[in-house]
């Protein structure tokens, strides 16, 4: 065993004041670096402090504080979003280990240039009750505070503050539409759940469980994978279930029977749960990502649900060629095995997905054109869509861009066009290149949080968590430590210092 590893197993406690001294959070259990987001793998003061001074003491020494960056960030941020063409919020609440509720209020915008860029616009402790209106006054609060226009608001992905949006927006005037919609990954894993087989995976973890606890022949076992890996070469085991019903097997193989393995109707089940999450898993992946563009995703969402359309009909034909676990399991069970059983889980899969993601539906000829401006039709979509015929013209005319349509992204190809000739085209573009596509960034804070659930958490402030999950969140800006220094340097010299000084350090530079 390497001596690490020996040291990791000491369990050595993260102390939250490395968070103000050397600029640390934990994150994944692993202290995370929040000026370069690398991670150091001894959880010892000694190698924070060494990577702190080394890589960024020259330049942070002076400014060592968590607050002092996070509003540095803020200003910058507030700056920055005046500049969107677009923006769409994500709106988010988790509770803290004090039991307070964290909202969390992220931000897409389009910059002038179509670059996206997604932020934590801001976060806020709820103490008293958690109502759609206390939801609604510090989303609203923090739209005003940042001066953000509404009728530049696109899309909003949370539950249940829809109504109140639309009506404040109706009270400014604004008639753009706000287009309302859940956030496909979480929609997508919920999916999972119409399957009804959480007994199975119950019973599996349980097992896998029980034989750990009792130690098991770790190098038997890896030779055991390798055997079953070269026997059905063609199946992938990506997931966690694969393994566990691979170390099933295993223990069968060793004279430790395990009932439920000879219960047929048990293993079919089984087998059907390993393939099904086998496919939900391989979307997941392909979900993930930052900064995915919504189009993109719903695509898959999309192939997706005609893919469930076609393995439907395969079943009912008898062919399993899509479920490769279900085919050796019936092979080995004669008899036992439903396709029709599986051909009816498959359509309850294909109806929770028609819900889920209705939402796109509405959207489905805007996504369209974003995706295919070269072939959407002039006289009908530019209309509908409030975009000048007249630009849609210039833009399929133009043989230019037409050639750079070919190998471009299409983020990148949209980059191309003159500003000033396609000025409705840009803006539907920055529309949708402003919706949400996963929440990424709402994940990576609610993991910061959660793992800041130690005793000595209670003791830190709302102030400085937020501080914390601002830096740690932080995508695209970057602390201005020239800003900072002049502040710094204002403030010894007996002059009055305020955020102020931060902003012209800004407007210098
Ligand atoms: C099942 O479907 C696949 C794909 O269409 C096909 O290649 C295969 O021959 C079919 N198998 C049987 C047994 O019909
Ligand atoms: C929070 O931590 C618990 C246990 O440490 C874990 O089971 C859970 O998945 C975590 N949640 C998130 C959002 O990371």
């Amino acid at each position: 065993m390497s001596k690490k590893r020996k040291i990791d197993a000491e369990g050595r406690q993260f102390n939250e004041r490395w968070e103000s001294e050397y600029m640390f959070v934990l994150q994944r259990e692993k202290p995370i670096c929040l000026l370069c987001c690398e991670t150091v793998s001894v959880v010892k003061e000694y190698n924070i402090r060494r990577h702190f001074d080394t890589r960024h003491g020259a330049k942070y020494a002076k400014f060592n504080r968590v607050k002092e960056l996070a509003g540095n960030l803020t200003t910058r941020l507030t700056k920055e979003t005046h500049s969107y063409l677009a923006f769409s919020l994500a709106v988010d609440e988790s509770t803290d280990n004090t039991d307070t509720a964290q909202l969390s209020v992220f931000i897409r915008g389009v910059k002038p240039d179509l670059s996206v860029t997604e932020e934590l616009l801001d976060v806020a402790a709820m103490h008293g009750t958690t109502t759609g209106k206390d939801i609604f006054d510090v989303v609203e609060k923090s739209v005003s505070k940042n001066k953000l226009p509404w009728e530049k608001l696109v899309g909003l992905t949370t539950n249940g503050l829809v109504g109140l949006m639309k009506d404040k927006m109706k009270k400014r005037n604004c008639h753009t539409p706000l287009i309302p919609y859940h956030c496909i990954i979480h929609q997508e894993a919920l999916c999972g759940k119409v399957l009804e087989m959480d007994d199975i995976m119950t019973t599996v973890t349980k097992t896998v469980n029980f034989i750990r606890v009792r130690g098991l022949n770790h190098r038997q076992f890896q030779v055991f994978l390798q055997e079953v890996g070269s026997k059905h070469g063609d199946v992938p085991y990506h997931t966690e279930l694969r393994k566990d019903i691979t170390l099933l097997f295993f223990m069968q193989s060793k004279g430790k029977p395990l009932p439920k393995l000879s219960d047929p109707n048990w293993l079919c089940d089984f087998a059907m749960l390993c393939d099904i999450t086998e496919h939900l898993a391989q979307l997941n992946q392909r979900l993930q990502g930052h900064k995915q563009i919504i189009t993109q995703m719903s695509d898959l969402i999309v192939a997706f649900q005609r893919k469930l359309h076609l393995w439907k009909s395969h079943l009912e034909q008898g062919n399993l060629t899509h479920f490769p676990v279900c085919q050796s399991i019936s092979a080995s069970v004669p008899g036992a095995f439903s396709c029709a059983r599986l051909a009816a889980k498959i359509s309850r899969l294909i109806n929770e997905f028609d819900q889920r993601f209705s939402d796109f539906r509405t959207q489905h000829s805007a996504f369209a054109f974003f995706a295919n401006p070269l072939t959407a039709d002039v006289d009908s979509e530019p209309h509908h869509l409030q975009i000048n015929s007249s630009e849609l013209i210039e833009l399929q005319r133009n043989s230019g861009l037409r050639a750079k349509f070919q190998d471009a992204a299409i983020e990148d190809f949209y980059r191309l066009l003159p500003p000033a000739l396609m000025p409705q085209l840009r803006l539907h573009v920055a529309r949708v290149l402003s919706m949400f596509g996963s929440t990424y960034l709402c994940e990576q804070m609610f993991s910061i949080m959660n793992q800041s659930k130690t005793k000595h958490r209670s003791l830190i402030t709302d102030e400085n968590l937020h501080a914390v999950l601002r830096i740690a969140t932080a995508q695209d800006l970057k602390p201005d430590i020239d800003a900072l220094t002049m502040e710094k340097r204002c403030q010894t010299s007996g002059q009055k210092t305020n955020i102020h000084n931060a902003e012209v350090a800004l407007s210098i530079k």
